[in-house]
Order: structure tokens, then C-alpha cells, then sequence
């Protein structure tokens, strides 16, 4: 029986009362913002004040670029957790004339970093090394990548498209119940990691409404916003980092931050059921796993099988399983290990890797041909979507790795440092703190960067730009674009359902489907255990922030209700 979530709002509100088509259900309602259309642009950001900046960007005929250099400081600002300039990102473009491009602005492992960095004497993982604290720490990327972006796409003086941000800062930012919530959370972390107390912890809890400060970052963005990468990575805040990181333990380097340099790539691209689907190469996983499963997945009619039903779900985790297998094994910077690009995605392969599937039973992850267990990622990354009245798009993932990264402040800086070290394998072949173990392709070397499972995507139709789409969430962050794009292709959902219906993920290993509460009907789930599968439901994860464009020509904004995430378009 055809079973699919239609895009009509009455039918819509009958089948979330009536079946699992219920995107929302755990998240509370949604705010006014989401779902919106817009006819010109449109800016989906994880934080208000953040897709604020960007659109006022965007209405003074800035295009999509300038936009999302605007709003990647505003989210630095606004949403400490996860925006940044000291961590790194990835940016695919896709240009109103058809170019399309990617930058690689990932941080990078120290000259000083060696393979067995997190090990004791006995060869052991020291507990936390590769997260808490200054060692935690590799070389930034996002103010090189910021800058660059600028440089190449930009059209707006660099510093119209700064001063949003230190305006913010120096205002200071109203804190939502979330941000309150985290800060509060993380307060020992942050008195653990940094040798002063930085502005982010105060004796009292934190509120909802409260206004969180931050004079020293905005003296941070001054410096950026009158000397470029130059502000950043030398002069006052190059001597402020190197001298916090030779206080904490760190090993950063002037010559580190000198040398630092963002990468242009080549997407990678593919087709799914004629859509040509744009994606993040590697060092990221995202754009290769993306387009692995997709493919794996088309010759199967999902659509009639229905959205979340038991062969839809059946046939994904079967992909998802294998695909992260070969994830753990084959992937890692490509300026270091050979990744086989092209055969990962050669259809004849992709075609023999679902060779042994069977439709009644699951295929257990121990019987997957695979190396290594991927390495672990954290959830608290964040991702921005932008279209412009040109038809420009600017498909971003950002990120510190953990929640507020290492948790060390930069002092007289104002700035949070990533502990994006942790996405490399501290010790191939062992489990981490996450029980995850990563490949050799992703053991620390000096410069190398680590492997990441972000996913900025992009899809065309008829050679049009036709979705723009991405999300945090780590390891979940390829399973979430896959899902949200299945939504829209084979479910016929539009962007705001697309983003808000419950989610699940199978990751090869642990083996299992990990839905969220809202995800997978009863029933289903009762199917799926019968054929072998087991499921286990986890919080709900991701914040999945896309632009789509509708038949009626309008762009579609879809904000994730899982966090403050707001669409704003005009
Ligand atoms: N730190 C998350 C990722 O890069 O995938």
C-alpha cells in the first residue's frame, strides 16, 4: 500500500493524529519563523539573530556569499556551542550560472602533533586529552575559510559583512532557554579547561533572557574585520592564542597559525532519480557516504513502500550499514592517504555491495565486510543554508566538534577553542570513550586534517538550483542530509517537513537502528525486530536547516524544531 506524508496541511494534521507521520510530535511546536517562503532569499541558521544578520545582508545586495560570511560571525557570537573562528567548516557553492565549488577550511593537527599523542606509557587512551582542554585543540580554520570565501565570491566590502557581528557582540546576545541550559551544563567544564574564568561562567545560573556580553571577541572581530586572516592569525590575537595554548599545555605554534591555509576542492557529485546531487569531498566522509547511499538505495521504489515503513526502513539501514563500514576503512585527509574516490561510487561496486541483501532478514554488521570502526564525532556542530535573489546558494557546516569544543577560552581574546583532534583516531584500531574506533586512514599526523562527517549538499533539477541542505549531529550528520533528501525526492514532503520529520540511524557499528522517539511506528518496529534488526531509540539528534525551491518558483525555508533554528526569507 502506498503510505506517504503529503504536503497538504489538513492531510498532513489527519496523518500525524492517525499514523507515525508526525514530524514534531517530541519537539514541541514550532516557531512562527519556520516554514517560511520567500521570493528572493532566504537564510536557515541555527540561531535567530544569526539568519537576522544574514538577511539584512541579503536585502542590502549582498549575495548568498556575503551572507554567509555575515552570518558565520554572527554565529560565533550568538551561538558559542557550535559557530565559531576558532574551529573550521566546509562551504559547497553552487553558483547562479551552474559553477559549483567547495572549501575545505578544517582544522589541522599542529606541526607539533605526533600519532600516539593521547596515549600513556602503556599505550592507553588518556581519558579526555583528545577533548577537554588545550590539547584538545587543532589549528583553526574558520577565519581563513571566512576570508577566502569572501575573497572568491564575495561582493560586498569585508568589512560591511563583519560589523554585524561585533555590533552583537558588543551588544551582547539575549540568551534563549537552550543556550542558558548548555552554558549552565558545561560551567565546570569551562572552569576545568581555562586557567581564568572566562565571561561565559558567572556564579549564578544562567536564563533565559539574560544578555551574555562579549566585549573581547568583538575586539577579536575588529582585528579580522581591518586585517583579514591577518587579524586572526597573526599580530595581537596570533600572540593571545599561541600564549594561552603555552599556559594550558597546548601545542599551537605561530608557525601553526601562519600556515594555515583553507583548501578549494572539487565536489563530489552524482545523480539520484535525475537530480544531480553536490556534496563535500574529502576530508569529509559526508559527500561520498551521501552519494554511496543514495545510490544504493535508488533501484528500490521507496516512495511505494511509503515513508518510515518497513522495507523503506529495511533497505536504508542495509546501505547505512555497509556504507559506514567502508567509511571506517577507506577515508581520511586526501592530502595524506589516498581515498578511492571513484571506486567507492562506481556503480558496479555499489551495486555488489547490496548484492547480499536480503529483504527478510537484517545482514548483522559482523558479517559486513569492513576494516575499522569510524571515529567518534560529536553532536554539537551547526549548519546554514543561503540563497540569494541571483540564484546563488551556500550550502555550510561549521563546527568546534564537542558542545563549546575544548572548552578552553582564548584570554583577552574572548574566543572558544575546537577539540576537533578527536575526530582523529587517537589509537586506530581500539575504542574510544564513545566505544567507536577509527581507521589507520585517520591516525594523527603533523598537518594532517581530520576526517569529518559533515554533509553541506546541494541538489539540482533540470539544471536548476533546486535544494540546499545540511546538519550537525556527527556521525548522524549523513544519515540526517540522506533522510531529508529521500523526504523531499521520494516522500513529496516540502522543506519545513522534510527537516522536522523524526529521524533514525544505523551506523554499521553498534548494530542497530537507533530511532528517535517519534520515528518508526510500533508496528514497524515490531517488523523490523522480527526481521532480525535490533532497534534501540536515542534523544533526538541533528538540526537540519534547508532551502528548497517549490513549484510555485518561492524558495521554502525549513528550520529544524530541534533547536532555535530560524528561516528567514524575503
Ligand atoms: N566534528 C564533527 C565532524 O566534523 O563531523
Amino acid at each position: 500500500m502506498k503510505k506517504r506524508c503529503p504536503s497538504s496541511l489538513l492531510l498532513l494534521l489527519l496523518l500525524w493524529q492517525f499514523t507515525g507521520c508526525k514530524p514534531t510530535d517530541q519537539h514541541g511546536s514550532t516557531a512562527q519563523t519556520q516554514g517560511v517562503t520567500g521570493e528572493k532569499g532566504m537564510v536557515v541558521s541555527a540561531h535567530p539573530e544569526a539568519s537576522r544578520i544574514g538577511l539584512a545582508i541579503l536585502q542590502q545586495g549582498g549575495n548568498a556569499y556575503d551572507a554567509a560570511v555575515a552570518t558565520g560571525f554572527a554565529l560565533a557570537v550568538a551561538y558559542p556551542v557550535a559557530g565559531n573562528i576558532g574551529g573550521g567548516g566546509f562551504l559547497v557553492y553552487r553558483k547562479q550560472d551552474g559553477e559549483i565549488g567547495a572549501l575545505d577550511y578544517r582544522e589541522k593537527a599542529p606541526k607539533a602533533a605526533s600519532r600516539d599523542m593521547y596515549l600513556d606509557a602503556q599505550k592507553n587512551v588518556i581519558a579526555d586529552a583528545s577533548t577537554l582542554g588545550h590539547l584538545a585543540v587543532g589549528v583553526p580554520g574558520a577565519v581563513d575559510g571566512l576570508a577566502a570565501m569572501h575573497q572568491k565570491l564575495g561582493s560586498l566590502p569585508w568589512a560591511t559583512v563583519v560589523q554585524p557581528a561585533i555590533d552583537l557582540a558588543r551588544k551582547g546576545v539575549v540568551l534563549t532557554e537552550r543556550e542558558a541550559r548548555m552554558l549552565n551544563e558545561d560551567r565546570e567544564n569551562f572552569i576545568k579547561a581555562n586557567k581564568f574564568i572566562p565571561s561565559v561562567v558567572r556564579d549564578t545560573p544562567w536564563w533565559k533572557g539574560d544578555v551574555l556580553a562579549l566585549p573581547e571577541l568583538a575586539s577579536s572581530l575588529e582585528r579580522i574585520r581591518d586585517k583579514g586572516r591577518a587579524g586572526f592569525y597573526e599580530g595581537q590575537t596570533a600572540d593571545l592564542l599561541v600564549k594561552e595554548m603555552q599556559r594550558g599545555g597546548g601545542i599551537i605554534s605561530h608557525q601553526d597559525l601562519k600556515e594555515y591555509h583553507s583548501v578549494w576542492r572539487t565536489p563530489i557529485t552524482g545523480t539520484y532519480r535525475g537530480y544531480k546531487v553536490i556534496s563535500m569531498p574529502p576530508p569529509s566522509s559526508g559527500g561520498i557516504a551521501l552519494l554511496q547511499l543514495l545510490q544504493m538505495v535508488e533501484p528500490y521504489d521507496l516512495s511505494k513502500w511509503g515513508w518510515q515503513q518497513p522495507n523503506t526502513v529495511h533497505v536504508m539501514t542495509e546501505a547505512q550499514r555497509r556504507v559506514y563500514a567502508d567509511r571506517a576503512t577507506y577515508l581520511g585527509d586526501p592530502d595524506f592517504v589516498k581515498v578511492p574516490v571513484s571506486s567507492l561510487l562506481s556503480p558496479a561496486y555499489l551495486k555488489n555491495r547490496m548484492a547480499t541483501l536480503d529483504m527478510e532478514r537484517a545482514t548483522p554488521s559482523s558479517q559486513v565486510q569492513a576494516g575499522q570502526l569510524l571515529a567518534r564525532e560529536s553532536d554539537q556542530t551547526t549548519h546554514y543554508s543561503i540563497v540569494d535573489q541571483w540564484g546563488n546558494a551556500a550550502s555550510i557546516t561549521t563546527t568546534l566538534n564537542g558542545g563549546y569544543g575544548s572548552k578552553v577560552v582564548v584570554e583577552g581574546a574572548g574566543f572558544i577553542l575546537n577539540n576537533e583532534m578527536d575526530d582523529f583516531s587517537a589509537k586506530p584500531g581500539v575504542p574510544n570513550m564513545f566505544g567507536l574506533i577509527g581507521g589507520e586512514a585517520n591516525a594523527i599526523a603533523p598537518g594532517k586534517r581530520m576526517l569529518s562527517s559533515m554533509t553541506p549538499t546541494i541538489l539540482e533539477k533540470d539544471g536548476k538550483l533546486f535544494m540546499v541542505v545540511g546538519t550537525p549531529g556527527g556521525s548522524t550528520i549523513i544519515t540526517s542530509v540522506f533522510q531529508a533528501i529521500l523526504n523531499v525526492v521520494d516522500h513529496g514532503m516540502g522543506m519545513q517537513q522534510a527537516v522536522a520529520a523524526p529521524r533514525f540511524h544505523h551506523q554499521w557499528l553498534p548494530d542497530r537502528i537507533e530511532p528517535e522517539a517519534a520515528a518508526l511506528s510500533p508496528e514497524v518496529r515490531e517488523v523490523l525486530q522480527k526481521r532480525g534488526h535490533t532497534l534501540q531509540e536515542r534523544g533526538r539528534y541533528g538540526a537540519v536547516d534547508g532551502i528548497l525551491k517549490r513549484k510555485d518558483g518561492r524558495w521554502e525555508g525549513g528550520a529544524d524544531p530541534r533547536g532555535d533554528d530560524t528561516a528567514l526569507g524575503y
